[in-house]
């Protein structure tokens, strides 16, 4: 069976139920938006004894996010008392300070500015432990300990990277040491004064395993420069050249992405999409 793609233009919460999720937006600040409310909607409604386990990635296309949680949060619409966070991934080789290390990034678009976060419930694999192997395994077991992650969300890459798991990585990995491709330290190398060089050359990264193991898992996709990922994502095969496909073996697997993402899709795909909304209107 296909997996089961929506278009999500109003923001509706999607049923359950189904196999893969796309929520289309006009733009940018909609889709960041809808993800905000859609994360929300999920932590107000658990009612489980254990805290609400959410995974949070970094990058430009959360940011709008984390500022609407920041927003509800700060508002008193939205409490963070009862969450754990685990991060998808983190530089090897940048303390914390660095502005450009994924612990700083966190702190500085959502923890610093959460009233209610608790700073023990947050969780961003260490890039400098002496023994990363080590860091890796007991960032692993720490997610099993409370039982799983309950919704993760993610970004991608160009190349389709989720989490740090660049090409070819297995889609079974767990959490552990990756090279970065030439490719994403190019990309990211706008963060480093547009030098690749400055760009750390590994970082340590949760596994497409982990990430699929999770309850719920919703991608923000953004931007013309996604397209072709996006269309590896929900249209081309399984493959561990695009390891963002991995989704659609996913249960309860959401992207919310807005239309300059759309670029590389079908015109059947995308009407497939328009019909499956039309059909949760009714
Ligand atoms: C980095 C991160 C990924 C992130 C990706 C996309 O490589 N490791 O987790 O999804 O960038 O970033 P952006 O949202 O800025 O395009």
């Amino acid at each position: 069976m296909p997996p089961r793609l929506t278009v999500g233009r109003k923001g509706k919460v999607k049923k359950q139920n189904q196999d893969c999720n796309r929520a289309s937006q006009d733009n940018y600040d909609k889709m960041c938006k809808w993800a905000a409310d859609y994360i929300a909607a999920k932590i107000r409604a658990h009612k489980e004894d254990r805290p609400f386990v959410l995974g949070l990635p970094t990058g430009s296309s959360p940011i709008g996010v984390y500022r609407e949680l920041v927003r509800m949060n700060q508002a008193g619409e939205l409490s963070f008392k009862n969450v754990v966070t685990f991060n998808m991934d983190e530089y090897v080789g940048l303390p914390h300070e660095h502005d450009q290390s994924y612990w700083y990034f966190m702190h500085d678009n959502l923890f610093d500015h959460l009233v209610d976060m608790r700073p023990e419930n947050i969780n961003i694999l260490n890039g400098m432990a002496e023994d990363p192997e080590a860091e890796c395994a007991r960032y692993e077991e720490k997610i099993t300990s409370y039982g799983g992650i309950d919704l993760f969300m993610g970004g991608i890459g160009v190349d389709g990277h989720l989490a740090f798991n660049e090409p070819y990585t297995s889609l079974s990995s767990r959490t552990g040491l990756r090279n970065l491709t030439t490719d994403t330290i190019i990309v990211n190398s706008r963060f480093f004064g547009n030098d690749p060089a400055k760009v750390p050359t590994q970082a340590l990264s949760v596994g497409i395993g982990t990430v699929t193991d999770a309850k719920e898992v919703l991608v923000l996709i953004s931007g013309h420069n996604k397209a072709r990922a996006l269309a590896a994502t929900v249209e081309g095969g399984v493959s561990q050249k695009w390891t963002c496909s991995a989704l659609q073996l996913h249960n309860a697997a959401i992207i919310a992405c807005d239309e300059a993402a759309c670029g590389e899709l079908t015109v059947d795909t995308y009407k497939y999409f328009l019909d499956i909304e039309k059909a949760e209107r009714l």
